[in-house]
């Protein structure tokens, strides 16, 4: 490190880089900012100063200014300067259109440099191509490139238009409690030791589900917290251990006015972040048919693609695979790909495979060219299934059917991951489109084979329907929810439900749910009490604020769009957490680490 720091003193920042432009020309300015470039062309010296706005091009001329030039020279990628000069316009050739600023630049006439930098471990720009790990190590490098920083502004801008919106709608902001008590969501807790209560533990709150419906019991009517929620489950790119929640609740509201006001609040937030605006109402589905048509309960609805049940129509096949799944009491289903024929053999053996990893027995498929049907199971169509099939799909020539013949279940979950797939293999997913879909009627509960017991579905503390009330006790299995995601293109990116208001029926749900009464109360005493101090009827729902950025932003991870995020391990490469701590820090809390433990 060669050059001698200077300070501010007595020069102030008149303008950010990005906005000097030609209503600035003659103007002497002052700005301030980061080294992007710096080209030397022997005589004159070009440093391109870079800022949160933008760049601009400096200028620094021996002929003008002998001792300013000199300095020049001492100064690398990343340094921190602050130059003086005179706004004046590019030669005619030298205009560079693709820049804001392109039309000027900066003769200087002081340059002080603020703070020198090493050379950083990968140039900041946009094309540099950093491996993750590297850029999340240095992410202060990493946010001063401008794609990854629009991102941020994105967020920003996201954060306010759903403020604004609802704090015209009456909801008040209200903070709810980090260290506090589990709240389920279907996550595993993280644990907060309590050195004031020894052996007892705080746990992060999953959401603040039982917080908002206390608000309601208080008589708030209307609430809407952007707030940190923290789940230790297993990560992937649109999940984050700890993430963000717009979280909201109502009372006195249905589903379909609560419905209507989220609407209200997507529509707001595409205009004002992308200037689009949004059909509405939003389509809606059951779980049944989203399950029946796209094999997901968060179907993407930009392609066709869509899954058709030909139980009936193939009912007397001779093939084995489909005899043996109807037999079994199992269902045959189908894809119909327009224009897969011209898939290579290797691209149907892949999907086969990818099937097969999926959870399936096999894939059969044929492929439709003119008369000449081919396939494994062709053989086994009589020309009347053939026909009945090509109508039931609507297949011609050119396209490839794919078939899934199993249990319902199985059948939906690997048809729907075999959709996607060919949605991307042929290119049907058009960028910057953007499908909303609802999904309601949610069953209340879900069997899980394996604890032989009944989960809840969306959470304990969503109403059943009215009409199924009666079947809590006999027939939990059979119990819709009055629940609701909103899924945009096959990410689910909000969930809500109206929440049971009457103590009895909160009762009633803990007891499907096996848990007894005395362990219900010391779970959630608390909420069965506040319910029968006058609980008014209420809902509401939270969004997802990283995943909505995530796909207004057009990306791909959560990571683009969290300014510090999480590894897939759940570790931060920029702080190193989680780390070890001191034996004194344990024995304070009164906890011993045992190395033979569960790793
Ligand atoms: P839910 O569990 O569906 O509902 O969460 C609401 C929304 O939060 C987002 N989300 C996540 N985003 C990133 N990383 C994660 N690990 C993650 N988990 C969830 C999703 C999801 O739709 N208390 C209820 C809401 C309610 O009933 O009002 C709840 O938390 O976009
Ligand atoms: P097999 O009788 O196992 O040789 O399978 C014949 C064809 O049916 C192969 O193309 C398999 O991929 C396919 N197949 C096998 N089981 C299933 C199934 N459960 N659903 C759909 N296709 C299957």
């Amino acid at each position: 490190m060669t050059a001698n720091l200077e300070n501010m003193a007595g020069l102030r920042r008149t303008h950010y880089c990005g906005e000097l432009g030609a209503d600035l020309l003659g103007r002497e300015v002052v700005i301030m900012g980061w080294v992007q470039y710096r080209r030397d062309h022997g005589g004159l010296v070009f440093i391109d100063l870079r800022d949160r706005t933008g760049l601009v091009q400096a200028v620094f001329n021996p002929e003008e200014d002998e001792i300013t030039h000199r300095k020049s020279h001492d100064v690398r990628a990343e340094y921190v300067l602050a130059l003086r000069g005179l706004v004046r316009p590019r030669p005619a050739d030298m205009v560079n259109p693709n820049l804001a600023t392109g039309g000027v630049e900066v003769f200087i006439r002081e340059l002080r440099v603020l703070n020198m930098a090493q050379t950083p471990p990968f140039v900041v720009d946009d094309h540099s191509e950093a491996n993750e790990n590297v850029r999340l190590r240095y992410r202060y490098l990493d946010l001063r490139r401008p794609a990854v920083l629009k991102n941020f502004v994105l967020r920003h801008r996201v954060a306010k238009l759903t403020r604004d919106y609802f704090a015209g709608l009456g909801f008040l902001e209200v903070e709810t409690p980090v260290l506090t008590k589990s709240t389920p969501e279907g996550a595993r807790d993280y644990l907060v030791p309590s050195r004031l209560n020894q052996g007892t533990f705080y746990a992060l709150p999953q959401s603040p589900q039982l917080f908002k419906q206390l608000l309601m019991v208080a008589g708030l009517d209307r609430y809407c917290q952007i707030v940190k929620c923290f789940r230790d489950e297993d990560l992937r790119a649109d999940r984050q251990p700890e993430f963000t929640q717009v979280d909201l609740e109502m009372s006195f509201v249905g589903q379909d006015e609560i419905m209507e006001i989220l609407e209200g609040y997507m529509a707001e937030v595409w205009k004002g972040a992308l200037g689009l605006e949004l059909d509405r109402p939003f389509p809606r589905l059951t779980y049944e048919d989203a399950l029946r048509r796209f094999g997901t309960d968060r179907p993407d609805l930009r392609y066709g693609l869509e899954i058709v049940d030909l139980s009936k129509t193939l009912a007397g096949c001779q093939a084995k695979v489909f005899a043996e799944s109807l037999a079994r009491g199992g269902c045959i289903r189908a894809i119909r790909a327009p224009g897969a024929a011209a898939f290579s053999r290797k691209q149907l053996d892949d999907l086969v495979d990818f099937a097969i990893e999926a959870g399936a027995k096999g894939l059969a498929w044929i492929k439709l060219a003119d008369e000449n049907w081919q396939g494994p199971l062709v053989k086994f169509l009589a020309e009347g299934e053939k026909a009945a099939l090509a109508e039931a799909l609507g297949a011609v020539s050119g396209d490839v059917i794919f078939f899934g013949a199993d249990a319902p279940a199985v059948v939906a979950s690997v048809l729907g991951q075999v959709r996607t797939r060919l949605a991307q293999e042929l290119n049907l997913v058009a960028e910057g489109d953007f499908k909303f879909t609802w999904v309601t009627d949610f069953p209340m509960f879900e069997f899980d084979a394996q604890a032989r017991r009944f989960a809840a579905v969306h959470h304990p503390f969503t109403a059943p329907r009215e009409a199924d009330l009666e079947f809590l006790a006999g027939d939990p299995g059979r119990v819709l929810a009055q629940a609701y995601d909103l899924v945009l293109n096959g990410h689910e990116i909000g969930g809500g439900s109206i929440r049971i208001h009457r103590p009895d029926v909160q009762a009633a749900v803990f007891q499907v749910l096996g848990l007894e009464p005395a362990e219900a109360r010391e779970k959630f005493g608390f909420l069965l009490d506040a319910l029968a101090y006058g609980a008014p009827p209420h809902g509401g729902c939270a969004f997802g604020l990283d995943r909505l950025t995530m796909l207004l932003a057009g990306a791909t991870s959560l990571r683009d769009v969290i300014a510090f995020p999480k590894t897939q391990k759940a570790t931060c490469p920029l702080t190193e957490a989680p780390s070890p701590v001191s034996p004194g820090q344990l024995m304070e809390l009164s906890l011993k680490l045992d190395p033979r433990g569960k790793k």
